[in-house]
């Protein structure tokens, strides 16, 4: 190892990690000239945290060790638990921007406790030794290696021969334990410099609307003038907004699937809870009514394997029912026909009739119809039911009129209703909500669900098409179940219906790093011997979405319903994973194989969660080796962020990979949604046009949440199984959506005075020009509490029309019901306009 630094004014650099957090905090430092007073760098800054498993029981740091190599590089190892057989690696050249984790092998079945490093010079070789502990046996192992990615295989050492090279400090008052080095002052003052201006950026970004009286206390309404330069202007993407749809939140069953029974495949499973609701089973959601009949859940003879599970109804005599209250009550309309079908047959007994109702309160029966002979195979059924009253919880019955046995699956009951009457279609006015907002595009099926909750649990496309009793349904990531009736054919024909590009985001061969099952987080990835059949999963999806019907797949779409290919574009691979080695060799094998059978795709990279940081930089790293097209950057952040971050990508490199912004929002504490985060997203979308050559596209996430079954806060549109209620952030994506133009005009905002960058970063404009509609947009945003009396100075636009239609979006900061009203104003090479405090506005004139 090199030799530490000697200088004279070399210091001492103490690492380790607290159990504060339960061990969440990661690596700290500290600092001491003289290695007898120690001053934390901070206090406790936290300089890389664990990435391990998920959150909460994971992603901790127990006894970190650092040291540096012959070349100078830093290295960090760590235990990461009680339990696992791995330990954690990453490395650093200066302790601040940290290069990927990876997690190397222990001794299979036994822990990894303090590991140390050493360095031989006789085997040029780096030593890795760890305390391993089982019941009463603790052993100590070692393993050599030249690269931190592979090392060799463990060898049991004695103790002695361990060097224990940690040391007890005292820092705050607590005794530490970690590594020390000397290092230059220079660094230390490094280290301090980060902490700074992490605490001073910090502090921008947490500023809110509620502190903004104190702050702008003294504040007089602004005189502002916009000035245009019309001849200077840029060409921009015209899809900059789309939609991020995933299955969160109840998006999908019980939300924009149309079906209203819950569990029509006695699917649900224990597993989906992870076994946390004894009553989250086969037969969640169904009763049966009367003494008369009994139920069991069989899993013999099913009607497809992928769908083993069915109810068995013994009945002693007519009168009793099986009942399903839908996803909390079903939603019926007067007047209004809805679809019923069901698979069944006799398993003993007189082929027999069912009745079917929609039924309401103690008897009260809106609808009514039978099913005649069930046979002794499995056979659909269907028949057709007219609701007599609007209610907002019936329940369907199934009432049984013959003695015997049956076997009941798929019992389903759709509105004929759909959006766009499609069958085994979406619920009309969640669909046409979303279609409201004009969206270029639809990304799907997430987030999170695409990569999946470990190995087993990654989304697979084949999975969801085809017919319904044939798809295999599974567990939720988000803690619930998907059953897969909303799969990538109603996906793709959504698109179709509201004109929006699809983009599929199919796992990178890795499952959400933040996994709780089958294993900590996503290494491992899919075993390289089965790579080559999942990157023919994905190439199949090419074929089925864009092939001709006499290719296998392109048959299995136009045998659905869609013979005309659905001209797929854009491929995503991956969701935010954590960049590591595992992730790299998979991604690569996906894309590379993308890039030579489907050159005509765009593939859309992976850079991690955040807009800096780790992932983010060896995502950047590796779409520029590769030369992707485009990467998914996902942020969420408060207001402050967007307020201070506008010049975010001023920066980027023009000649590099796009961005599509494919998750972001803006997060206050308590993660209410409100005139402010939507004023905030509002404002950073004007820089986000201004970057309209870098950045593609964006989708706000999340879309959608039934109230009452919300994992994540705050969504762009809330529902219950009767209302949709848009959030005020939903009409700031529909503004955009449709102003969107196709180049970028040069403007500029002069506050006419000397302001702080609080106020100059609260207002924003950019100007936009639709081509094809020969419409000239302006969007200006006042996030300020005083009203901006704003002259236009447009005569480089050359307007012909005399008067334009303004839609203003404002109230007060917290609001969060409002719409945004619309009028009309006189406009000219010169014109004024008033921003309301806490405003949006968009002047749309039409030349
Ligand atoms: O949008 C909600 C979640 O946020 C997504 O599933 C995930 O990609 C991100 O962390």
């Amino acid at each position: 190892m090199v030799s530490e630094e000697q200088s004279p004014d070399s210091v001492y650099l103490f690492a380790y990690a607290t159990e504060k957090n339960n061990h969440h905090n990661g690596l700290h430092f500290a600092w001491s000239d003289n290695g007898e007073q120690w001053a934390p760098v901070g206090p406790e800054h936290s300089f890389i945290r664990s990435d391990y498993g998920t959150w909460g029981g994971e992603k901790k740091m127990f006894d970190p060790f650092l040291f540096r190599d012959n070349q100078g590089l830093w290295h960090l190892i760590w235990s990461l638990n009680h339990y696992d057989d791995v330990f954690a690696h990453a490395a650093v050249d200066d302790l601040i921007l940290w290069r990927r984790q990876s997690y190397p092998q222990g001794v299979e079945g036994r822990n990894v406790l303090l590991p140390e490093v050493t360095f031989s010079n006789k085997d040029q070789n780096y030593r890795v030794t760890w305390l391993s502990v089982a019941h009463e046996d603790s052993s100590y192992y070692a393993s050599t290696t030249n690269d931190f990615k592979t090392f060799s295989p463990p060898q049991e050492i004695q103790a002695a021969k361990r060097q224990d090279l940690r040391r007890d400090i005292e820092i705050s008052g607590n005794m530490e334990r970690g590594t020390v080095h000397k290092v230059p002052h220079s660094m230390v003052i490094e280290l301090i410099a980060e902490h700074q201006k992490t605490e001073a950026r910090n502090k921008l970004w947490s500023e809110t609307t509620k502190g903004d009286s104190a702050r702008f206390a003294g504040l007089e309404p602004l005189k502002v003038s916009l000035s245009v330069e019309g001849s200077k202007s840029k060409k921009i993407s015209e899809q900059l907004i789309g939609i991020f749809f995933e299955d969160i939140n109840y998006a999908a069953d019980g939300g924009l699937y149309a079906e209203l029974i819950e569990n029509r495949g006695f699917e649900y499973a224990l597993s989906d809870k992870k076994g946390s609701d004894p009553d989250w089973n086969s037969f969640k959601a169904w009763a049966v009514k009367g003494d008369q009949m009994t139920h069991r859940i069989k899993t013999e003879n099913p009607l497809h394997p992928n769908n083993p599970h069915y109810v068995e109804l013994t009945v002693a005599d007519k009168g009793g029912a099986l009942v399903n209250e839908g996803f909390g009550g079903i939603p019926v309309k007067a007047g209004e026909k809805y679809d019923f079908s069901m698979f069944a047959k006799v398993m003993k007994g007189r082929k027999g009739k069912i009745l079917v109702r929609l039924m309401h309160g103690d008897n009260e029966v809106l609808a009514e119809t039978e099913i005649k002979r069930i046979g002794s195979g499995w056979k659909q059924y269907s028949a057709e039911l007219t609701a007599s009253k609007t209610i907002d919880n019936a329940r369907l019955e199934l009432l049984p009129q013959s003695k015997g046995t049956l076997a009941l699956d798929m019992i389903s009951l759709f509105p004929q209703k759909t959006f766009r009457g499609r069958t085994n279609g979406l619920r009309a006015d969640l669909a046409q909500t979303i279609a409201d907002i004009n969206p270029k595009f639809v990304r799907f099926p997430g987030g999170c669900v695409a990569h999946g909750d470990g190995l087993d649990n990654i989304y697979h496309w084949k999975n969801t098409i085809g017919p319904l009793e044939a798809r295999k349904p599974q567990r939720n990531i988000w803690n619930y179940h998907q059953s897969g009736g909303l799969g990538y054919y109603e996906y793709f024909q959504y698109c179709m219906d509201i004109g929006a590009e699809p983009i599929p985001i199919v796992a990178a061969g890795v499952p959400c790093q933040n996994s709780s099952c089958g294993g900590a987080g996503q290494q491992g990835g899919i075993p390289m011997e089965h790579m080559d059949d999942y990157v023919q999963d994905v190439l199949d999806l090419i074929e089925w979405a864009n092939g001709s019907p006499d290719t296998y797949w392109g048959k299995k779409r136009a045998d659905a319903g869609h013979p005309e290919p659905f001209n797929l574009k854009y491929v995503g691979v991956g969701n935010e994973d954590l960049i590591t080695d595992v992730f790299e060799e998979r991604f690569t094998m996906i894309y590379e194989a993308l890039q030579e059978k489907h050159p005509e795709i765009v593939v859309i990279g992976t850079v991690g969660p955040w807009f800096e940081g780790t992932d983010y930089r060896e995502g950047w790293d590796l779409a520029r080796k590769l030369d992707l097209a485009m990467v998914d950057e996902h942020y969420y952040q408060p207001p402050g962020w967007f307020i201070y971050n506008q010049n975010y990508y001023d920066n980027y490199d023009r000649n590099s990979s796009k961005v599509y912004l494919g998750e972001y929002a803006a997060h206050l504490p308590g993660r209410p949604t409100n005139l402010e985060t939507a004023l905030a997203e509002a404002l950073y979308l004007t820089a986000v046009e201004r970057n309209g050559d870098v950045v593609e596209m964006t989708s706000y996430a999340p879309l959608l949440a039934k109230e009452r079954f919300t994992q994540w806060n705050p969504d762009l549109i809330y529902f219950n199984n009767t209302e949709v209620k848009p959030t005020v952030g939903y009409y700031v994506q529909k503004m955009y959506g449709h102003n969107m133009g196709d180049r970028y005009i040069n403007s500029r905002i002069d506050l006419n005075g000397d302001y702080e960058k609080a106020v100059e970063n609260r207002v924003a404009v950019s100007v936009v020009k639709d081509s094809q509609g020969q419409a000239l947009i302006i969007k200006l945003v006042n996030m300020l509490p005083v009203a901006l009396q704003t002259g236009l100075k447009v005569e480089d636009l050359k307007i012909s029309a005399t008067r334009a239609t303004r839609t203003v979006l404002t109230g007060h900061p917290g609001d969060k019901k409002l719409l945004p009203v619309e009028d009309e104003i006189v406009v000219g090479s010169d014109f004024e306009v008033e921003l309301a405090p806490y405003s949006f506005s968009i002047i749309r004139i039409e030349n």
